[in-house]
């Protein structure tokens, strides 16, 4: 009998490092299009459970005296980590727009002990071991290597540090798995499409996440990179997936 994880003739961790389905470029400008209505979206697409996910990622990083949230877009869960007791949260996006939006957010609600920064999650502009934690939420999937981003936030956590990633994750339950399918293929880029004027990006996310490695494909992947400690668990009828590591002690 053939072994799913290893169909289509390559092993599942070599699939499981390659990356966005598009170039950085597409998704940088992508995002910066969608910046207008993306917190709406999100509320609508998941019925506001996404505040619930980003709040369990929060807990799992608990009181982290500094804390890296990469590709932190609106800064949702920037501002989740401190309200779950992080005393101070850098928020880390390619997208200019998207940062603007995050420093607008955390002024008019008067948010203390976050600073947000222009960077690529791939080239990281801090020092080895600077961070006690690190987060991607939703973020990973968009970006150009897995490994390669992986690698580079295993870098900047300091020996013992915990990193935290909420993802969607390809959706295999047999029985729901159709009408998910239909909801997440032509519901979502229909809504998105409305919502945002921007129909592409929302036929972009199915796709993304089909080609999104399978939750324990993401594990090896984690353990291979160098972090020890991988845990993950399924969210959502196993469609969203939060993923643990640390960087071991040297
Ligand atoms: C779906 S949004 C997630 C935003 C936020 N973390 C959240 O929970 O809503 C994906 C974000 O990843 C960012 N992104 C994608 N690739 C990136 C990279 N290489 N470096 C930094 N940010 C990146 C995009 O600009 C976008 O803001």
């Amino acid at each position: 009998m053939s072994d799913p994880r290893t169909s289509g003739g390559t092993r599942p961790v070599e699939r499981a490092k390659r990356g966005a389905l598009q170039s950085g470029r597409e998704v940088r400008a992508m995002f910066g299009r969608i910046v207008p209505r993306y917190d709406l979206m999100n509320r609508i697409m998941t019925g506001r459970r996404d505040l619930a996910w980003r709040k369990m990622v929060a807990r799992q990083v608990g009181k982290a005296p500094l804390v890296l949230d990469v590709a932190t877009g609106t800064g949702d869960l920037a501002f989740a980590l401190r309200e779950a007791g992080a005393k101070r949260v850098i928020g880390a996006d390619f997208s200019d727009r998207m940062i603007a939006t995050a420093v607008k957010k955390a002024a008019h609600e008067q948010r203390t002990g976050t600073a947000f920064l222009v960077g690529d999650a791939l080239c990281l502009p801090f020092a080895d071991g600077t961070f006690d934690a690190c987060t991607v939420g939703f973020g990973l999937r968009n970006m150009v290597s897995f490994e390669a981003a992986l690698r580079e936030m295993r870098r900047i956590l300091r020996p013992g540090g915990r990193f935290v990633c909420l993802e969607m994750t390809p959706f295999r339950r047999p029985i729901l798995g159709p009408l998910f399918r239909v909801y997440f293929e032509q519901g979502v880029p229909l809504v998105g499409g409305l919502l945002s004027g921007d129909l592409k990006a929302y036929r972009y996310l199915p796709r993304s996440v089909t080609a999104f490695p399978a939750a324990h494909d993401l594990a090896d992947l984690m353990h291979e990179v160098g972090f020890t400690d991988v845990e993950y668990q399924l969210l959502a009828f196993g469609t969203v997936a939060i993923h643990t590591g640390l960087r071991p002690a040297e």
